[in-house]
């Protein structure tokens, strides 16, 4: 079985594409490289001992999209590509609503053309907004406060909206977490050439004195320690996640959304000592006032990828700490 996955080489992407592979799986990449880098590429054959193939582009350039699928008989599609910081979303809307929005349609109008209508879709716990009451269940309404999140909740209904046209599509919208961690290799993994929005990009900075000190947001949410409040869960357990979701739309039609997480939540300070304790390390932080737009508490029910697809997180919080760092340290310079 051969998989198109767009935006392979980024940071979720990359991961997915050595379970993939490991699953045996053939594994076909686009990328145009805005957020990521080639030698990606490279370090997932070195982790595999697989070849993949690589398209340098966009997914919104529907001739080079026409060519994948004509060179490569290609039996589902792993949409990763997408734009993903919140802030830069705001700044430029239209880039964002452009660029995701654009991709998915032009990628979904070239597997229609071909018949290949299988596609496991990146969604976001984002979709949830502030949600009610907690854990999260798929169910729950839906809203968003950024455009950014605004992409994955209307494509997630131009994903719908298709299956209703033609119940030929099979469609597995998978709503992350707060991915974090890497591969054990030290390889693959994230580490933003800007200053990170993200908690642990940040902590990590820190830790490797690139940057001073953690600003904590807040600590008066009604959180146990005042601190916000998030699900962090492996990327390695999150890539393992898209084989099983790649598995149930090769075999059932449908569309259908799944809450990818631990269930578990974590606290700023927790993250932030158990990283210190793990790696041995100071990671030295101040309080400072909430971030706009910021939620006290967010965690999943993960019980219906549980039943559904037969996946669940494994790796535990400290484990998820250590090869966050591990990979930053052996990518430093
Ligand atoms: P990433 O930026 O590391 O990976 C995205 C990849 O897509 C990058 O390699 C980028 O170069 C590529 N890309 C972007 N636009 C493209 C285009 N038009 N054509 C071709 N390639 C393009 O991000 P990630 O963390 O791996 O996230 C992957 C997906 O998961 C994204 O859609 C993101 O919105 C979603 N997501 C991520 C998180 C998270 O916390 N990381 C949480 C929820 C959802
Ligand atoms: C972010 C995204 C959200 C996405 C989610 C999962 C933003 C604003 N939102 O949210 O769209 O769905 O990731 O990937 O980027 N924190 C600090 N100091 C920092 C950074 C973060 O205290 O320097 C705190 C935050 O207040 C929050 C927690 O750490 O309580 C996690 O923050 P972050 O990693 O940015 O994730 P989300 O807020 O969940």
């Amino acid at each position: 079985m051969k998989i198109l996955v767009t935006g392979g080489t980024g940071y979720i992407g990359s991961h997915t594409c050595v379970e993939l592979l490991e699953n045996g799986y053939e594994v076909v990449i686009v990328d145009n490289l805005v957020n990521s880098k080639r030698e990606v590429v490279d370090y997932i054959k070195e982790i595999t001992n697989k070849d993949v193939t690589f398209y340098e582009g966009d997914v919104c350039d529907k001739e080079l999209m026409r060519k994948i699928f004509k060179e490569n008989a290609i039996d589902a599609v792993i949409h990763f590509a997408g734009l993903k910081a919140v802030g830069e979303s705001v700044q430029k809307p239209l880039m964002y609503y452009r660029n995701n929005i654009d991709s998915t349609l032009t990628l979904c109008e070239v597997m229609d053309e071909v018949g290949c209508r299988k596609i496991v879709f990146s969604s976001s716990a984002t979709v949830y907004g502030s949600p009610k009451s907690l854990p999260i269940k798929e169910d729950f309404p839906l809203s968003t406060t950024n455009p950014y999140g605004s992409t994955k909740l209307y494509i997630e209904g131009i994903l719908r909206d298709l299956y209703t046209s033609n119940n030929d599509w099979s469609i597995a919208l998978l709503r992350y977490f707060n991915p974090i961690g890497a591969h054990k290799s030290g390889l693959i993994g994230e580490n933003p050439n800007d200053i990170p929005n993200n908690l642990m990009p940040y902590i990590v900075k820190v830790a490797t004195k690139e940057l001073e000190i953690l600003s904590v947001y807040g600590n008066d949410y009604d959180t146990k320690d005042g601190t916000g409040v998030r699900d962090y869960i492996h990327v390695v357990d999150l890539a393992k996640a898209h084989v099983k979701a790649i598995e149930k739309v090769l075999k059932d039609r449908g569309v259908d959304a799944y809450n990818l997480g631990t269930g578990h939540g974590y606290s700023v300070l927790e993250i932030v000592e158990t990283f210190k304790r793990v790696n041995n390390i100071d990671v030295p932080y101040k309080i400072v006032g909430r971030r706009p737009g910021d939620i006290a508490a967010c965690y999943a029910d993960p019980s219906y990828a549980k039943e559904k697809l037969g996946w669940e997180a494994e790796k535990e919080i400290d484990e998820m700490c250590k090869d966050s760092y591990n990979f930053v340290k052996q990518h430093k310079g």
